[in-house]
């Protein structure tokens, strides 16, 4: 099989589908890997530790497009891409199909089949969109503690406080993989870390789990403005799957906390569970309201496209291995797979995706 690695070109997009290891693991199958130049540049990765695993390096995309069976990215298909996409052709990369009619249609149009990270299941789980929660909850409190910096419209509060100072406060809302992760963190930095969570079975895995400078509340409306009163930096990590994030934090409540406190709305791709938050980008993450930081940028980890890549490409390996040994029928066998495949001979085979789109 012939893969091809085209560098991704959505704003701000600096990760890469394949590792140079993935490239010699490829080679020793058999398979032919095509990088396009530079495509790993963004995360650290020269053309030369493709080239020595024994990738051909490529000029432009368009070729990638135009020899490879399987083309592994990271994005979903930005427009100026859909031309090059050939009948027949694997994609495996992140779609995002419900916030996309135009491009669903493209890819159907072009009897692409497409197999995506934010659908392969296995065990409940989504394993592809796991490593980027936690890089993402780990952001939080570092771009928090970052913008509680008095330059920045912060409090001017460390994290940990200081010899004889409290330590700062910081509510996580939703106690998943994102908030998991951000507790680690704050609670690692020092801060006194509040979690709120509606599942009390998670509530009590995380008490076992967690530091004693963790507090773990139910989450409701009550207890929420409570803990938002002496609060400096909140995260905002809910998700209720297949819906838009719930409204928790509302533009009345920015009033109970003091100017200064930053947002970090890490629910923002799905909507955001703060009332007040709209998109931003790495280039522009900030802004204020009612004297309230807001950070809410919705591809946080593109931030460490190093980090996130080696983590995302560890976890998509074993499936792109998978792929490129049985082609698409490696779905019959791999129920996670199965789960992925959206997009098959112009026809939706995901059932979910087609509820997005009726029939
Ligand atoms: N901005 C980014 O770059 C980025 C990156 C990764 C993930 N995310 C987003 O972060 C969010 C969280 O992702 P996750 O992987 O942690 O999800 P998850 O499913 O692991 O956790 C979500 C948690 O929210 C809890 N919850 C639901 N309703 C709640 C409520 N009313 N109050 C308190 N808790 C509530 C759930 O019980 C669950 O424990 C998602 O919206 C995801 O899309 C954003």
């Amino acid at each position: 099989m012939i893969i091809g690695v085209p560098k991704e070109i959505k704003e701000e997009e600096y990760r890469v589908g394949l590792l140079p290891h993935g490239v010699s693991i490829l080679r020793e199958k058999g398979h032919s890997i095509l990088v396009e130049k530079g495509a790993g540049e963004g995360a650290g990765i020269k053309d030369r530790e493709y080239t020595e695993k024994g990738a051909e390096i490529v000029s432009s995309s368009k070729e990638i497009f135009q020899r490879a069976d399987l083309v592994v990215k990271v994005k979903e298909p930005q427009p100026s891409e859909y031309n090059l996409l050939q009948e027949g052709q694997i994609l495996f990369t992140y779609f995002h199909f419900a916030s996309s009619r135009a491009m669903t249609e493209v890819l159907l149009e072009r009897k692409i089949t497409a197999v995506a990270y934010e659908m392969v299941e296995e065990n409940g789980s989504l394993p592809l969109l796991l490593p980027m929660s936690e890089i993402a909850g780990r952001l939080g409190p570092q771009e928090g503690a970052k913008y509680l910096e008095k330059e920045y419209g912060g409090k001017g509060v460390l994290l940990s406080g200081a010899t004889g100072v409290s330590p700062a406060r910081v509510v996580v809302i939703g106690g998943g993989t994102v908030g998991l992760n951000s507790a680690i963190i704050s609670s690692g930095m020092g801060a006194e870390v509040y979690i709120l969570d509606i599942n009390l079975d998670r509530l009590r895995y995380l008490r076992n789990i967690l530091p004693s400078n963790v507090k773990l509340l139910y989450s409701n409306s009550e207890n929420l403005r409570k803990v938002l009163k002496e609060a400096d930096l909140v995260i905002g990590a809910v998700l209720i799957p297949g819906t838009k994030a719930p409204i928790l934090l509302t533009e009345e409540d920015l009033r109970i906390m003091e100017k200064g406190t930053v947002l970090v709305d890490v629910s923002i791709d799905q909507g955001g569970c703060f009332q007040t938050s709209r998109p931003t980008t790495h280039k522009n993450p900030v802004y204020l309201k009612n004297g309230i930081v807001h950070y809410c940028v919705a591809n946080i980890p593109s931030a460490v496209a190093k980090t996130s890549t080696y983590a995302l490409c560890y976890a998509t390996f074993p499936y792109l291995l998978s792929l490129t040994e049985k082609g698409i029928k490696a779905q019959e066998e791999n129920s996670a797979l199965k789960k992925g495949l959206c997009l098959h001979k112009g026809k939706i085979t995901n059932r979910i995706i087609s509820r997005v789109f009726g029939d």
